[in-house]
């Protein structure tokens, strides 16, 4: 919890017309500087604006921070390397929802709760049936979400603390795992497994995913290592599109699920967690088609032309994603370990080798993201690419609770943004429409 008095830094003046007010400028624990325009329609009627929310700051947050100009990504004070060599998903989710990292009895006890709650109720069997074999699995994904709570009344409350807050954030983090392997099955049409107790959160999904009737899919360790860091490396990402969606959802006291739903949707995107899959078909077609590299490069050069590099670019990092060379790094070593040849990775190589050294995306600072190369790595797995954005919401899953709880901690108003009017001035009603 923050202290707004303790956070001011001195002020910014504001002159409109004649008239010049004063503004409080606020400091963050990293240095980072924001103008608090809060009271700024209250004292001038005037709003600001902001499409995309580019220089907006929606809230003051404990969990993440991060430096976009030198790739830097910190949960709770810990850098994304450091989490990434020494924990496993489950104690990132722990850190980031909770605030610290586990004690070994908190670990043994939230492990505890996960596999209390990482089955789902025998009814949900029957909303999985009448879907599709095609639906899409974010659809899946979001929709049972909502139905979860409908046969769990205890998730239809909006508790940020003590037990009923655990248990909430407990299901959601279990069940999404089961929710994904299972969208997975029906759309192969494959009988669902159910969690296994005895098993890791990764192992415990990659069986749910791929164990067959008298045949238990073995988990080899390099997998569930490079799964794990996938999941670690997603997160949480601060003010991104689907947490920000998060927020605002939840900023009207709707329930945790109903609000992750929601981030679900926001996250399906190909401009956010879509990308991975964009990325995989992306480079697909260049493979198929056998075109030169720099055919792509200048389409995605091509102010007249909707063609975007995949993988490519971000809002916040004008310098190289941390997360994408922590990734690169594994599949590497999984390549190698597994002794797999991706005709899709080399591809993948000497696309960025050749952008990095292109004016274009120097000029923009667009470096590869994370999805550049996660998709490379969840197909090393054996995970289709429809799937990819569904491994992206387990991930978030703990960013999209802390940062729907630390909103409701915080007591923050309903997120209701502003905007300018541009249509038509006021108008008479034309006669021949009047009812006669
Ligand atoms: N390929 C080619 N040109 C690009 C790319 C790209 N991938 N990304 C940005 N540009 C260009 C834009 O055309 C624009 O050029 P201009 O200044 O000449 O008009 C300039 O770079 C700035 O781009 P914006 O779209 O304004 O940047 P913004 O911050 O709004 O968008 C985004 C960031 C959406 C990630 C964008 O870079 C993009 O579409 N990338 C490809 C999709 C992608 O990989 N998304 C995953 C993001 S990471 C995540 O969600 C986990």
């Amino acid at each position: 919890m923050y202290d707004r008095e303790k956070m001011k830094e001195g002020k910014a003046t504001l002159e409109i017309g004649k008239k010049k007010i004063k503004l409080d400028i606020l400091k963050g624990t990293e240095g980072e500087l924001g103008i608090d325009i809060s009271q700024l329609r209250a004292k001038t009627k005037l709003i600001t604006v902001d499409e995309g929310y580019c220089n907006t700051g929606s809230c003051i947050s404990d969990i993440t921070f991060i430096n976009g100009e030198k790739g830097i990504l910190r949960h709770r004070g810990y850098g994304i390397e450091a989490l990434a060599e020494n924990c496993r998903f489950v104690e990132v989710a722990y850190l980031i929802i909770y605030g610290e990292l586990p004690t070994p009895k908190q670990a043994q006890n939230f492990s505890l709760l996960l596999e209390k709650h990482s089955d789902l109720h025998s009814s949900l069997i029957n909303h999985f049936e009448g879907f599709p074999p095609d639906a899409p699995p974010m659809a899946i994904m979001s929709a049972m979400l909502n139905a979860t709570m409908c046969l769990h009344k205890e998730l239809l409350n909006t508790s940020s603390k003590g037990k009923v807050f655990d248990n909430t954030a407990a299901h959601l983090i279990s069940k999404v795992r089961t929710i994904a392997a299972w969208a997975y099955r029906k759309a192969n049409g494959l009988t669902f497994n159910h969690p296994n107790p005895f098993l890791k959160y990764c192992e415990n999904f990659l069986h749910m995913m791929f164990s067959m009737p008298y045949n238990e899919y073995v988990v080899h360790p390099d997998v569930e290592k490079a799964l794990n860091l996938f999941l670690i490396l997603h997160a949480d990402h601060e003010q991104n599109c689907s947490t920000s969606s998060v927020r605002l959802v939840g900023s009207s006291h709707t329930y945790l699920f109903s609000s992750v739903s929601a981030g679900v949707c926001a996250l399906w995107g190909p401009l956010h967690g879509g990308a991975n899959t964009a990325v995989i078909k992306m480079l697909t077609d260049i493979h198929k088609t056998g075109k030169k590299l720099s055919h792509y490069i200048e389409m995605a050069k091509d102010k007249d032309n909707d063609y975007r590099l995949m993988g490519f670019g971000h809002r916040v990092y004008k310098n190289f994603d941390p997360r994408a060379r922590i990734l690169k790094k594994q599949v590497d070593k999984m390549f190698e370990s597994l002794q797999i040849d991706d005709p899709l990775l080399e591809i993948a190589k000497k696309l960025e080798e050749i952008a990095l050294t292109d004016d274009y995306f120097i000029e923009r600072k667009l470096y590869p993201n994370i999805d550049f190369y996660s998709g490379i790595l969840l197909r090393t797995i054996g995970i289709p690419k429809e799937m990819y954005p569904v491994l992206f919401s387990i991930g978030r899953m703990p960013g999209w609770i802390s940062n729907w709880r630390e909103m409701l901690m915080q007591k923050h108003p309903i997120g209701r943004p502003r905007q300018i009017y541009n249509g038509p001035a006021p108008r008479d009603f034309p006669i021949d429409k009047m009812n006669k």
